[in-house]
């Protein structure tokens, strides 16, 4: 935090993701926004990581904005509407530079035609067009899912499912394997991020046809999240002991 001290007054807008896309670290979102606007700087977070992962409390933190998709943990589906926050005292000014479409405008006075963009006094302000509504479909059944489990037992169980795929990990594999997602569950949400020490090229075809579906990003970071909502702790297993016979060569 220290960049702020010395550049603090030179930024406009601090803009990063909550949650790391490629080390599943997660940021103190709330000093961050603290520290930077003690400096007059904007704050806005990437949450493609963190929205249905983390338990956000954007308001109370004083985050000016945040946007994510709909398609990794809220389990919206390929193309589902992305989301987008802004905090309530940005709401409601039409001085704001913002690309502005028709579903954006007041609703009252939406289809008057006036040539001057009077926006909807909420987050509604920065939608262009009409939402896909087939796929809000698919959002909002999962959406309904996650309001009926409540987002702190889903966090409370993915801090415990992490931690348990950590142990596992670390216990059977660690002459293969680094893990570079902070160890402290404070830092990180349902992903790990594994460094393989010897790459395997087509590892995630073997595993896919052994039924572990995650990810490798190129060439030797597999990204595995087991999620709260459908996951289980003998997935976790499971995914420990097949990865362990694919990097024995068995
Ligand atoms: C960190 C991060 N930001 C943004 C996106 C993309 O979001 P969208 O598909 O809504 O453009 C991704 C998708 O993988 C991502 O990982």
């Amino acid at each position: 935090m220290d960049c702020f001290h010395h550049h603090g007054h030179e930024i406009a807008l601090v803009l990063i993701g909550g949650v790391n896309y490629y080390t599943g670290q997660a940021f103190d979102m709330k000093a961050i926004t603290k520290k930077a606007h003690k400096y007059g700087c904007l704050v806005g977070f990437d949450l493609a990581h963190g929205a249905g992962n983390l338990h956000l409390k954007l308001h109370d933190w004083g985050v000016d904005f945040a946007a994510w998709c709909g398609y990794k943990y809220l389990n919206g589906g390929p193309g589902a509407p992305s989301g987008v926050f802004i905090h309530e005292r940005h709401l409601g000014k039409s001085d704001i530079p913002r690309f502005e479409g028709w579903w954006g405008h007041d609703k009252s006075t939406r289809f008057q035609m006036h040539d001057k963009f009077v926006p909807t006094a909420t987050a509604e302000a920065w939608q262009l067009s009409n939402p896909p509504i087939f796929s809000m479909a698919s959002l909002l059944a999962s959406l309904e899912i996650f309001h009926e489990a409540g987002i702190e037992s889903l966090r409370k169980k993915s801090e415990k499912l992490t931690s348990y795929l950590e142990l596992l990990l670390k216990s059977e594999l660690k002459d293969h394997i680094t893990i570079i997602t902070p160890v402290s569950v404070r830092n990180r949400g349902c992903q790990l991020s594994i460094r393989l020490k010897n790459p395997i090229s087509n590892i995630i075809d073997i595993l896919h046809k052994k039924g572990a579906v995650c990810d490798l990003r190129d060439p030797d970071v597999l990204r595995v999240a087991p999620v709260p909502l459908y996951n289980s702790f003998d997935d976790c297993h499971q995914f420990v002991h097949i990865l362990k016979e694919i990097l024995n060569g068995s």
